[in-house]
């Protein structure tokens, strides 16, 4: 769901098959160009700037960086940027060998929130990446969602 001010909405779906988790994104209402996404820690997008979801999602209190650096190289909740064409819209697809569904790794209970800005995988301890602009809390469901 959008925050105050913003029309950024969307679904990012889960899905454990054999081996890695399988991150798929779907937002609308981007401005043009790359946004961060990440899963933040406190699953709670109550606040009209969304930073009541807290800080990035990092049980072991690894830095912050890309998805791709390695193990301990970056927040388990560091999904990577969002890239939207001309009309706002954006997807990603992506798998994370480290992230689980539930346990002390598990994104369920947690809040994927989608940033103005680009995530530059460096700046400490957020990328860098602006405000918040979508933010929705993750829910266990039994069947993939109707993206009809
Ligand atoms: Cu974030
Ligand atoms: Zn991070």
């Amino acid at each position: 769901m959008p925050t105050e001010g913003n029309q950024a909405q969307g679904t990012v779906e889960f899905t454990r098959e054999a081996g890695a988790l399988t991150v798929n994104a779907t937002i609308t209402g981007l401005t043009p160009g790359e946004h961060a996404i990440h899963v933040h820690e406190n699953g709670d997008c109550s606040a009209p700037d969304a930073e009541s979801g807290g800080a990035h999602f990092s049980p072991e209190g690894d830095p912050h960086g890309a998805p791709t650096a390695g193990h301990a190289m970056h927040h388990l909740g560091d999904l990577g940027n969002l890239v939207a064409d001309d009309s706002g819209n954006a997807q990603l697809s992506t798998e994370d060998d480290e992230l689980e569904l539930s346990g002390e790794n598990g994104v369920v209970g947690k809040a994927v929130i989608v940033h103005s800005s680009v995530d530059d995988f460096e700046t400490q301890p957020d990328g860098n990446s602006g405000s918040r602009v979508a933010c929705g809390v993750v829910d266990m469901t039994a069947e993939p969602l109707d993206r009809g």
